[in-house]
């Protein structure tokens, strides 16, 4: 299969994972006679240094150009000050609506292997398997008006919650078709019992509901889901909410597996090419000291395959190469609780050791049978 495959690494330790992702689809690429091309592009805080513009439109036209684009992270102490236009973060909500990215799934796994690395106890985490599907594209990351003024002759401000109804429903459609493929549950997130938006939201999924006889909804208040998921992570399936809700509710779940630098998302388009990135930032504190943990975003172009080029196997291929070097012992920083830590490169290099080495595995047990 031949593909094109637009690489953002944006700042911070974005570039250092992206970096060993990149590895890892070449090695990918070798063990199953695929050709990728990989386009490089600037987004967030080196592309206002570089450009201007956080999201320049030479990015935009590569994105737009290629099958699908792995994104690093974007932000910094740097840009902190700037003025809101001038932010890394405005280049990838801008990302998000310019490629249509509706739709934000992060999935929330447990590794047995790292069961001591999370905060909650083994029996409440172990077996929990969810998958938060976040809208991406509305909302208050959006709304108009959004800003500072004047109201009654005192300084206000104003951020508004804004969807149209066809985003909700398309949004909660695909979290049904997606626990169609899993444990039929889906558990719509809102707070109906205050904002306007979230009754649309819950009379939303009532109607998709009605279309998807054999998944069972259930609605949650987002404050009660915040306690849920820490309290009783096993109950949840496919969790459905919208933007701002997901954005929090997303981080809170991360702590679940141990660290955030264990989380892909991907990013599905409605219509052009979809976006896979870790969950995490660019964590200025640690960047270029070659200890962020590639995971997540090695974990995020696996999603890719999956996703985007329908390549299932070299999709669980890269996926099990990651859960054997986990299972041997393997650590970056963030999960190693101050014993002996590998950098980031040493853990690339041990992931695409055991996916090359699959293949030796497998043609020896293919010579035998
Ligand atoms: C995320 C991030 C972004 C968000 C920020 C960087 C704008 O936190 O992808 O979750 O809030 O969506
Ligand atoms: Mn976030």
């Amino acid at each position: 299969m031949k593909k094109k495959i637009a690489v953002l690494p944006g700042d911070g330790i974005g570039t250092e994972v992206t970096k060993g992702a990149v590895d890892i689809l070449k090695a990918a690429a070798e063990r199953f006679g695929h050709e990728f091309e990989f386009e490089y592009g600037q987004i967030g805080g080196c592309a206002i240094d570089a450009c201007g513009s956080p999201l320049p439109d030479e990015t935009l036209a590569l994105c737009k150009r290629s099958d699908a684009v792995l994104l690093g992270a974007v932000g910094g102490p740097k840009w902190d000050s700037n003025p809101p236009e001038m932010r890394p973060e405005k280049g990838l909500l801008a990302i998000r609506k310019h490629l249509n990215l509706f739709a934000n799934l992060r999935p929330i796994s447990f590794y047995a292997s790292l069961s001591e690395a999370s905060p909650l106890r083994t029996e409440i985490i172990e077996g929990a398997d969810f998958l938060i599907v976040r809208e991406l594209t509305g909302g208050l990351y959006f709304g108009k008006p959004s800003g500072r003024t004047v109201i009654d002759g005192e300084e206000a401000v104003v951020d508004t919650l804004q969807y149209h109804k066809y985003e909700m429903k398309r949004i909660i459609e695909l979290a049904f078709q997606l626990a169609q493929k899993r444990k039929r549950k889906v558990t719509s997130v809102d707070k109906a019992n205050v904002l306007e938006s979230s009754r649309m939201w819950r009379e939303t999924a009532e109607e998709v509901a009605a279309e998807y006889k054999d998944v069972t909804l259930e609605h949650m208040l987002v404050d009660n889901a915040a306690m849920q998921l820490i309290r009783n992570p096993k109950q949840f399936d496919v969790v459905v909410t919208e933007n701002m809700f997901g954005d929090i509710l997303s981080d809170e779940a991360s702590v679940l597996t141990g660290s955030l630098g264990m989380l892909p998302s991907a990013s599905i388009s409605a219509g052009g090419p979809s976006l896979y990135e870790p969950i995490h930032g660019s964590a200025p504190d640690i960047a270029g000291q070659n200890k962020a943990n590639p995971i997540a975003s090695i974990l995020s172009a696996a999603s890719l395959l999956r996703n985007s080029f329908g390549l299932n196997e070299e999709a669980e291929a890269v996926e099990l190469a990651v859960e054997k070097v986990l299972e041997e012992g393997f650590r970056t920083a963030d999960l190693a609780s101050g014993s002996k830590a590998v950098t980031t490169e040493e853990m690339v290099e041990e992931i695409k050791t055991a996916l090359l080495g699959q293949e030796a595995i497998s043609q020896i047990m293919g010579a035998y049978s």
